[in-house]
């Protein structure tokens, strides 16, 4: 078996989904001793922004530039790993009602055309990743977001990521969510406590 361990935050040792991916993933391991973990740190290590010379080489265009090839090759080892995952953890704080940038850019290289989906003539969605993978996600984010809040509406985070799991043909998602980190020690405190509980629990 195989694990996918992805993070995002750009806050470092102060993230709050670092701490909860590394957690997740230690009880993974215990549930499935043996398994093979891969890892990416995409606020350290990110992907670059698609742009024109990245369509051109995926069209079969000449690669100009050792940047470029470099980032091709990355992308193409962040779809292996996708394909091959068992179970992905991503950490995905979020940023300005999405997810950070490093992680929309991680996206961009796994929904592609022909890689991982395409359309028939007839307008129909085929995808190509294996369906039985496990996609858990430690999301975080400073306010609340849940339904009947006055933020309600700004949610772009797990409805996005949702939305991107789902569209790839991926449906075991399991959130994992500390929210209103912003808030005062006490509520901090207990949203930390209740994904600690959460992380436990799809564990056993
Ligand atoms: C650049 C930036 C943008 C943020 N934008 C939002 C936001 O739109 N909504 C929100 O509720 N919290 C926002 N936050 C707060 C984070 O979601 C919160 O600090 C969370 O703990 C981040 O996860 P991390 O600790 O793993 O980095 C933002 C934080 C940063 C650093």
């Amino acid at each position: 078996m195989k694990l996918l361990h992805i993070d995002s935050s750009i806050l470092g040792t102060q993230s709050v989904s670092r701490t909860l991916t590394a957690e997740i993933v230690r009880c993974q391991k215990a549930l499935h001793p043996g398994i093979e973990v891969s890892y990416r740190d995409l606020a350290a290590d990110p992907a670059l922004h698609l742009s024109d010379a990245h369509v051109a080489a995926w069209a079969g265009g000449i690669v100009e530039g050792a940047a470029l090839c470099s980032d091709l090759e990355t992308g193409q080892e962040y779809l292996s790993e996708l394909f091959e995952a068992d179970i992905v953890v991503i950490g995905a704080p979020m940023y300005n009602f999405s997810v950070p940038s490093q992680l929309k850019a991680w996206i961009d290289r796994v929904v592609v055309a022909g890689q991982t989906f395409e359309y028939s003539e007839s307008g129909e969605l085929e995808t190509f990743l294996p369906s039985g993978k496990k996609i858990i996600i430690a999301s975080t984010r400073g306010n609340v977001y849940q339904p009947g809040t006055p933020t309600a509406a700004h949610e772009h985070h797990e409805n996005y990521l949702r939305s991107v799991f789902s569209f790839l043909g991926l449906h075991d998602v399991t959130v994992v969510r500390a929210e209103g980190l912003a808030f005062d020690r006490d509520t901090r405190d207990a949203a930390i406590r209740q994904a600690r509980f959460e992380i436990a629990a799809i564990a056993i």
